[in-house]
């Protein structure tokens, strides 16, 4: 219990939720994108075809019509999955939590971005892990750094969002990927590539996934349908090695039996009928224009001093304040200017991160954008 902290974020989002502020904070997808339509026939289809069965108990590996039909939506985004290789679970969030149950002893190193993502430092708090962290570059990960870490912290996992990243919307290179991938095999480091956001590219190439390049041999692979189409649903999926997913059914039999049969099966008549392949150059679109609303107020608005790489997809641009500046200090002066962000020190696993921010742009309207922005833009300029 002594290590599991309240999320700062979720703290956070309590003070946000007053309507006259315009917040950056959440993580939270678009609501008006929901595909409520397309979801409610997929509902009603499930319960008039699949009848009781949708309201039954069901295995824990998850819905085999459901895994046939994403085995086929992976591969044609080139990621090679089969359906022994896959399970599906309630989010990433809960095979965060898995996989520290099977990996985890007290006191085991995970090796992470700097900075990295919140909930899995959460799950893997409850199972004592420390952490070895490795900063980043615009092209990802520091290959040099992580291997040294590797050699002399040998942790027993390295966890990465390698695809625009939450917080940081860095999004690593092929050439880094593949030195990383030699790497961790060479000192036989089990990866964890967490993947929800790589279908939401706005821009540049796809990077194949850690697991398509290594072909599936030591790299777990997770993503979700929360950013694609719904995080109430709670469904994700993991992609690994046979061995690997045999233990993480058993831990998620005694976690909660099951993924939910009703939801599973809402997902597949959803697939089933093309909306996933429709919905989701909906939402890119969508994104992409906020996105640029943002970059383009931030180059009017902000400092020269404040520095952000442009992501390429997601949901989140990373801000570097000049050093000696505090996010978390200015916090309070951004509450008065009516606008809200994440600082970025809850991010930094060891300590660390004061002069980052997080910004969110999928839940305002470019409108808001533009004007909270603006709001920022002069709560720095005072603060210089
Ligand atoms: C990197 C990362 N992993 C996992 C999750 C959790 O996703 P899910 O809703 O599938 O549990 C999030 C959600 O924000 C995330 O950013």
């Amino acid at each position: 219990m002594e290590r599991m902290q309240a999320s700062t974020i979720r703290e956070i989002l309590k003070i946000t939720q007053r309507p006259e502020i315009i917040s950056f904070a959440g993580g939270l997808p678009a609501p008006e994108l929901f595909p409520l339509q397309a979801f409610r026939k997929a509902l009603n289809q499930t319960l008039v075809e699949d009848g009781v069965s949708a309201l039954q108990y069901d295995i824990t590996e998850g819905y085999p019509p459901l895994k046939d039909l994403l085995c086929g939506w992976l591969a044609r985004r080139r990621i090679p999955a089969t359906p022994d290789r896959m399970m599906l679970t309630n989010g990433s969030q809960q095979a965060l939590d898995l996989i520290g149950k099977i990996f985890l002893d007290p006191g085991d190193r995970v090796l992470v971005e700097n900075p990295t993502y919140l909930g899995a430092l959460q799950a893997f708090n409850a199972y004592e892990a420390k952490y070895s962290t490795v900063p980043m570059d615009a092209q990802g990960l520091l290959i040099d750094q992580a291997e040294e870490k590797i050699r002399k912290d040998r942790p027993s996992l390295a966890y990465l969002v390698p695809t625009f990243q939450n917080p940081s919307g860095i999004t690593m290179t092929r050439g880094r990927r593949m030195a990383f991938l030699k790497t961790a095999r060479k000192h036989k480091l089990p990866i964890v590539e967490d993947d929800p956001y790589g279908y939401l590219r706005f821009s540049g190439e796809t990077q194949p996934s850690l697991y398509s390049l290594a072909g599936g041999r030591g790299v777990i692979y997770l993503s979700t349908f929360s950013k694609i189409l719904s995080p109430g649903i709670r469904l994700g999926f993991v992609l690994a090695e046979p061995r690997v997913i045999h233990a993480l059914v058993l831990a998620k039999q005694a976690a909660d039996l099951q993924p939910n049969s009703l939801i599973q099966r809402a997902v597949y008549h959803y697939g089933k009928s093309g909306h996933l392949e429709r919905h989701i150059p909906v939402i890119i679109a969508s994104y992409r224009q906020r996105v640029n609303t943002m970059l383009s107020a931030m180059k009017r608005y902000f400092p020269p001093s404040v520095r952000w790489v442009p992501p390429e997809g997601g949901m989140f641009v990373w801000c570097r304040l000049p050093e000696g500046m505090s996010a978390s200090k200015l916090f309070p002066r951004a509450i008065q200017a009516n606008v809200a962000y994440v600082t970025g020190d809850a991010f930094h696993a060891n300590g660390g991160g004061d002069n980052t921010l997080r910004l969110n742009f999928t839940n305002s309207t470019p409108k808001q954008i533009e004007e909270g922005i603006k709001r920022l833009g002069k709560v720095f300029s005072e603060a210089l």
